[in-house]
């Protein structure tokens, strides 16, 4: 029964109807090993924690600017800017972590009916963030490589707002090419479609260099976004940024500040000491996620039915697990043995039959939910293996 105070037609509800995301996201049974969350193992660095507790001790307890710090800014634009995007202080905006600079792009371009174009399987919030701003979710497939299919995007891109790449790739950690990243821009800008871009993992790529959105020149539609959370180990302060052309900034800050108001000032202090961070520490992060994830490669290419595209970027493995189960009913006999995952179903039509794994966390983490996995895989063969398998719907 609908009660008194519901509104069926209201946002909370058509967030409800899209969304994928498990309501329990974040919650760790005691006997459980977690690989579900995107959180690195590793604390915030002290230097930071140091920097936020000295503001606070400095009485910077008070409202910072509406627009976010400029010393804050000021940093970003000089560390992101590059030959191809000159990027100017009023570009830059600073957010309640990666999450709220998203919600803010998307609110501030997306209205009731306009479709919004999501090469999938990708990042969950994505489509809720649609579906809360009223606008319609237009699904691409990607080939199976985890690589964008642009003939299906050469079609789609005339008929959206925006389109939405999640580079490198939550959930498969796919890492676009320049040229096809350039082609998408290109597609988008001959068609007047924004291009949201998120690069959240930057700064997590394996096999080469990373072309970010900002590597190629300004075409005017392009928002790039990003967070202090997986980077810097700060998923709990809550602090990101985005980079927009000004016009599309302005709109974009609005949104931000009517929904949030300004960011909590001694984070963005901290936020700053982070961005401060040398080059040896981030080689140290990049190559301790590297090892997990040959260590993942490894064990997962060792399990019956399971198949892998080895991730080139962010800190996920998306196997494909060929049993008859649905991937989320999958996830729940996973949880029961012990090992939290994702359903692949919740990134997408095409992630049914997939789990998302997270090796985030902490390498003996790792190491015991892969060897939790693959006892219950092997289980599940003797269970159901004579069954067909769930293809994607
Ligand atoms: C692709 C992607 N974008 C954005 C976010 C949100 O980051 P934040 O924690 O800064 O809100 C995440 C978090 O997992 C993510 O995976």
């Amino acid at each position: 029964m609908i009660g008194a105070h519901a509104r069926p037609d209201g946002m909370v509800d058509r967030i409800r109807q899209v969304s994928r995301r498990s309501a329990t996201l974040g919650l760790v049974p005691s006997s459980a090993v977690s690989l579900a969350m995107g959180e690195p193992g590793a604390n915030t660095a002290d230097r930071v924690v140091d920097a936020a507790i000295a503001s606070l001790r400095a009485g910077r307890t008070h409202y910072a600017p509406m627009a976010g710090s400029s010393a804050l800014r000021e940093a970003l634009a000089a560390s992101l800017r590059t030959p191809q995007r000159p990027v100017g202080l009023h570009e830059v905006a600073v957010t309640h972590g990666g999450s709220a600079g998203l919600a803010a792009t998307i609110f501030s371009l997306v209205g009731p009916g306009d479709r919004v174009v999501l090469p999938e399987p990708t990042y969950s919030l994505y489509a809720d963030q649609v579906a809360a701003a009223g606008g319609e979710v237009v699904w691409s497939v990607n080939r199976p490589d985890g690589g964008p299919d642009l003939d299906a995007l050469a079609e789609l891109l005339p008929i959206a707002r925006l389109v939405i790449l999640c580079n490198p790739g939550n959930p498969t950690g796919y890492v676009l090419t320049q040229a096809e990243l350039g082609a998408v821009l290109e597609l988008a800008q001959r068609h007047g479609t924004y291009v949201l871009c998120d690069e959240a993992y930057r700064d997590i790529v394996y096999d080469g260099r990373f072309c970010s959105s900002l590597d190629l020149p300004e075409c005017g539609s392009v928002i790039c976004c990003g967070t202090f959370s997986k980077t810097h180990a700060m998923t709990g302060w809550r602090v990101g940024w985005l980079v927009a052309p000004r016009e599309i900034a302005d709109r974009i800050r609005l949104m931000h500040q009517t929904f949030n108001g300004p960011l909590n000032t001694f984070i963005q202090d901290a936020a700053l000491m982070a961005l401060q961070s040398a080059d040896d520490e981030r080689d140290e992060m990049l190559a301790s996620y590297r090892a997990r994830r040959d260590q993942v490669v490894e064990a997962l290419t060792q399990v019956e039915r399971v198949s892998l595209q080895p991730p080139q970027g962010a800190f996920y493995a998306f196997p494909k697990v060929e049993l008859p189960l649905r991937s989320e009913d999958l996830a729940a006999r996973l949880a029961e043995a012990g090992v939290l995952v994702r359903a692949g179903s919740e990134f997408g039509p095409s992630g049914e039959g997939h789990i998302r794994i997270s090796y985030a966390a902490g390498s003996d983490d790792v190491a015991e939910g892969l060897r939790r996995f693959a006892r219950t895989i092997a289980h599940l063969v003797d269970e159901l293996g004579q069954h067909e398998t769930v293809e994607p719907v």
